[in-house]
Formats: C-alpha cells, sequence, structure tokens
C-alpha cells in the first residue's frame, strides 16, 4: 500500500476548497513543534503533505470539467483564501445529482451538462484510498447512492454530512462485509459550536449544575446555510447538532427547552459563521446559572483541521484490515458517530487508535478488537451514553 493517502472529493464547495488549501498551507510543516491550526502534523506515520488529491466530483457547470485546483475558487465557494493552490492535475468530474440541489441552491447553480461519470471506475483508475463526502445537508438519495459506489470501488469513506450511514447498523454492516473502513457522520468542527456547547454541558453535569433551558442559534452567509433554509432538509442536521449535545447529560430535559440548529442565511457573512449558545441551569441552594456565549468562527477552515486527520485515521484503518466504523476516531471527529462518549474519552481513544493500541471497535466491542482494555478510570466511560430518542 502506497505511504501516500489518496483521497477522492465529492462535493466541491467551501469545506473541499478549505481542505485542498490546508493540504498546500502544511505540506512543508516541521512535525517536531506546535503547529497553529493543526492537531497532528504526522498522524501514524503519515504527514499531511502525504495527503494526494486523487478525484473530485461535482455537478455545478462552474466547477465540471476545471482542475480541481482551480474549481475551489469557482461558483458560490466564498471562503477564505489562506493558500495558493496551483492546478492539481486532478478534473472534477460530473457526479449524479439525485436530491443534491434543494430549492435554494437550485436558484444560484446550475446543473453541468452531459451524463453521469463512471464513479467506480474512476475511483479504482486513480488509486483512491478514501473518499470524503461533501455533499449539501438534505442530500439523502444522493448521499446513499455515492455510499454504494464507494463500496463497489473499494475505498474508505469519511461522511462529513449528516445523511446517516457510519451511524446506522446497516450501512456499518455493508463496509464490515467490504473489509472497509468508515467515519461518520456529519463532521464536529475543531472548535465550533457543537463541541463548545458539548464540553460546557458536560461541565454542568459532572458540578451538578441541572441544565434547564438551552439554545444554538448558528447563521453564515455560504451556500451551506441557504440550503439550510429550507427547513424539509434540515431534519438530519438537527437531529445530529440536538443529539450531539444532549448525549453529554444525564437527566432528561423536555424537547420543548432545546432549541439547537441552523437558523438563518446573511449572505454579508459568507464563509464566517456566528453561533449564539444560552444555557440556563440551577446550581447550588438551586440559584439560577446562565452561561451566555457568542461564537465567531470561519466555518470551512474549522471543518477540514478535522477532515485532514480523518481521512489520515481512514488510511490506517486500511493499512490495518479494520473494517466497518472507526468508532474511535468517528466519536471524537463526528457529531454523530455510532457511540457517543465525552470528547475527553473520545480524544483519548483516537490517540490510542492512532497509535495501533486500539481497533475499530474500541467502544461497542474492545474485546473482539483484540485491544488492551483503557485504563480503569476511564472504563466506564467506554459505555456507550443511551441513545436518545431522534427529534422531529
Ligand atoms: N464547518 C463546516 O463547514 C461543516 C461542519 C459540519 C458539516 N458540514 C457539512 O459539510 C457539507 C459541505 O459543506 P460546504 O460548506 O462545503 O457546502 P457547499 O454548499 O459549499 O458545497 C457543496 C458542494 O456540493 C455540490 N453538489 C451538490 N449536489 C451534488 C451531487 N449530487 N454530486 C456532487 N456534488 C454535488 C455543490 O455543487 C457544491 O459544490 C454540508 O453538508 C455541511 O453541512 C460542514
Amino acid at each position: 500500500m502506497s505511504k501516500k493517502v489518496r483521497v477522492a472529493i465529492i462535493g466541491v464547495g467551501n469545506c473541499a476548497s478549505s481542505l485542498v488549501q490546508g493540504v498546500e498551507f502544511y505540506r512543508h510543516t516541521e512535525p517536531s513543534q506546535f503547529v497553529p491550526g493543526l492537531m497532528h502534523v504526522d498522524l501514524g506515520g503519515y504527514h499531511v503533505g502525504d495527503i494526494e488529491f486523487s478525484a473530485a466530483f461535482d455537478i455545478d457547470k462552474e466547477k465540471v470539467g476545471y482542475d480541481l485546483g482551480e474549481a475551489i475558487w469557482r461558483g458560490q465557494n466564498n471562503t477564505v483564501a489562506f493558500a495558493k493552490v496551483g492546478p492539481l492535475g486532478v478534473p472534477v468530474h460530473r457526479g449524479m445529482t439525485h436530491d443534491g440541489l434543494g430549492k435554494y441552491l437550485s436558484e444560484v447553480i446550475e446543473k453541468a451538462p452531459g451524463s453521469t461519470a463512471d464513479i467506480v471506475k474512476i475511483l479504482k483508475d486513480t488509486g483512491t484510498d478514501v473518499v470524503v463526502n461533501y455533499l449539501p445537508v438534505g442530500s439523502e438519495m444522493a448521499t446513499k447512492w455515492y455510499a454504494e459506489q464507494i463500496l463497489e470501488a473499494g475505498c474508505a469513506m469519511v461522511n462529513c454530512m449528516p445523511v446517516f450511514i457510519a451511524r446506522e447498523q446497516y450501512w456499518r454492516q455493508r463496509f464490515e462485509e467490504r473489509g472497509l473502513p468508515i467515519i461518520g457522520d456529519d463532521i464536529k468542527s475543531q472548535v465550533g459550536s457543537t463541541i463548545i456547547h458539548r464540553v460546557l454541558t458536560r461541565l454542568f453535569q459532572e458540578r451538578g449544575v441541572k441544565l434547564e433551558h438551552t439554545y444554538q442559534l448558528n447563521f453564515g452567509g455560504n451556500t451551506d446555510f441557504l440550503n439550510m433554509l429550507e427547513r424539509e432538509r434540515l431534519v438530519s442536521k438537527k437531529i445530529s447538532k440536538t443529539n450531539s449535545v444532549l448525549s453529554q447529560m444525564e437527566h432528561e430535559i423536555g424537547r420543548e427547552d432545546v432549541h439547537i440548529g441552523p437558523s438563518d442565511y446573511v449572505p454579508w457573512l459568507k464563509d464566517r459563521k456566528w453561533a449564539h449558545i444560552r444555557m440556563e441551569g440551577k446550581a447550588f441552594g438551586e440559584v439560577p446559572l446562565t452561561v451566555d456565549l457568542k461564537l465567531e468562527v470561519h466555518d470551512s477552515p474549522n471543518s477540514a483541521g478535522i477532515v485532514i486527520d480523518a481521512v489520515r485515521c481512514c488510511k490506517l484503518g486500511l493499512e490495518r484490515g479494520l473494517s466497518g466504523a472507526l468508532e474511535g476516531p468517528s466519536s471524537y471527529f463526528m457529531k454523530s458517530p455510532p457511540f457517543q462518549v465525552s470528547d475527553e474519552r473520545a480524544h483519548e481513544l483516537t490517540e490510542l487508535f492512532i497509535a495501533g493500541r486500539v481497533g475499530a471497535k474500541c467502544i461497542s466491542d474492545p474485546e473482539a478488537d483484540h485491544a488492551p482494555r483503557p485504563s480503569q478510570d476511564g472504563a466506564a466511560d467506554t459505555q456507550p451514553l443511551a441513545a436518545r430518542p431522534a427529534e422531529g
């Protein structure tokens, strides 16, 4: 197996742009020091610069047929430019539209003419190791269709969006049967609204403060937020974000006391996202305690900082013959992994995974992995927290 990580991209939008720019930006970074923006310069023997783009798929006429290095600046993409990217020798092929374009995206994106490329053949011919799914929220049929192509081509998958694949037993089993790893679902950004809200929720829990009401309102000016104005497409995103936060508390809270989700589209924010989080609880003596905070981030680079590690973990999974969901990395990198643990525990399991000390099923079945049991201290935490009922 090559010492490169060959990565194909489905959906050349802002997140893809940040990932491609990031690989260029950090290509020659020294692994020995703390590097702003990266969690791992070297991950399990793979430097960021070992990531190579092998193929790309989109359906926007402004992107299909262009080199990936050019397509990332085209169409509706409006994320920050932080690296110079030259031609990569990777053409953007025509993908399969299915339900990729909703009401609002189809007002600003024109479909490329021509028929769907032979995705399986392209993935095989280009020696692709890992396919990253960056389709718009609500692309249920398209995501499942691409997942079938990925399985047939024999690649690993990183599912960055909230159509549930790694979280679902059916799909996990399909990847297991094909001997392929998957990390999913729905990227949890590096320091984004989800991880901040989760960590504070756990803090309340651990320090005895009862969370009684909370909201997280997000808005931004990229096509992700434009697309999410269509509320029917938003259902899985709300489930993903809400369950991710609620998984960190052990007492019940009324559904009407929690509101978490994308809220509006403000074009002049471009790829910036603002998140307002409010948490109201009862502290010692049952007196009220309130946290009210605002986060301002550039949305897409924030997610690319995670994907740059997820693709390398998938490559390690391929190398080690692991299949199905990589549970440790999925719990650390994703909002909707197969099993939720605390972020501290998820971090520990991810580091153990990278070091080769735990395998794919380190949460659900550590014995089957023949992996060393985690320390006694953390043992209780490896139990999946009770799954919360899905919203809506
Ligand atoms: N921080 C983050 O940015 C973040 C975090 C978590 C999850 N996500 C998710 O990642 C996904 C990608 O986000 P983005 O900001 O890059 O979105 P985007 O709108 O910028 O890009 C989506 C791309 O997909 C293309 N596309 C649409 N239908 C397609 C199809 N059927 N086949 C191939 N390409 C198709 C579009 O033309 C566009 O280029 C979204 O689902 C988003 O919710 C992003």
